[in-house]
C-alpha cells in the first residue's frame, strides 16, 4: 500500500493530536515542532484515543488515566524496555502529510489478525 496522504499537517492541532483512518487502523498524528509523528491511535491501558491526550513536548499523556507516551518511539518515557505502540514511518511533502501504516519503525511487523481486540 505504502504512503497515503492522510492530513495537512496544518489541521493537526498544537499540543494535541489528530486522529485519520488508515485501511481501518485509527492513527495518531502529533505535531512536534516541524515534524510529524504518527502512532496506533490505541492506548493500552484501556484502548481510549491517544489524540484526545494532551502534547507536552513529545509526550502525549493519555486523557482517560494518565498514562504517557513518546510520540517519536511509542515507548512510556520512564519503560525505555516496555512493549511500545507502533509508530509509522511519515512523510511530509508540501505540508501533506502521508503516512505508511505498514512500514512500522519501532516493532517488527504485526498482522492484522494479531491485533488485539477492543
Ligand atoms: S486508557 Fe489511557 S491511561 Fe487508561
Amino acid at each position: 500500500m505504502g504512503y497515503q496522504k492522510v492530513a495537512r499537517a496544518s489541521d493537526i492541532p498544537s499540543g494535541r493530536g489528530l486522529c485519520v483512518s488508515v485501511d481501518g487502523i485509527d492513527v495518531g498524528l502529533f505535531r512536534v515542532g516541524k515534524r510529524v509523528f504518527a502512532m496506533e491511535n490505541r492506548c493500552p491501558h484501556a484502548g481510549d484515543p491517544l489524540s484526545e491526550g494532551v502534547l507536552e513536548k513529545c509526550v502525549v499523556t493519555c486523557s482517560a488515566h494518565g498514562w504517557d507516551f513518546d510520540v517519536r518511539t511509542g515507548f512510556r518515557p520512564d519503560d525505555a524496555d516496555g512493549f511500545p505502540i507502533p509508530c509509522f514511518a511519515v512523510r511530509i511533502d508540501e505540508s501533506d502529510v502521508y503516512v505508511d501504516i505498514e512500514a512500522v519503525i519501532n516493532m517488527p511487523p504485526r498482522s492484522p489478525s494479531a491485533r488485539p481486540k477492543v
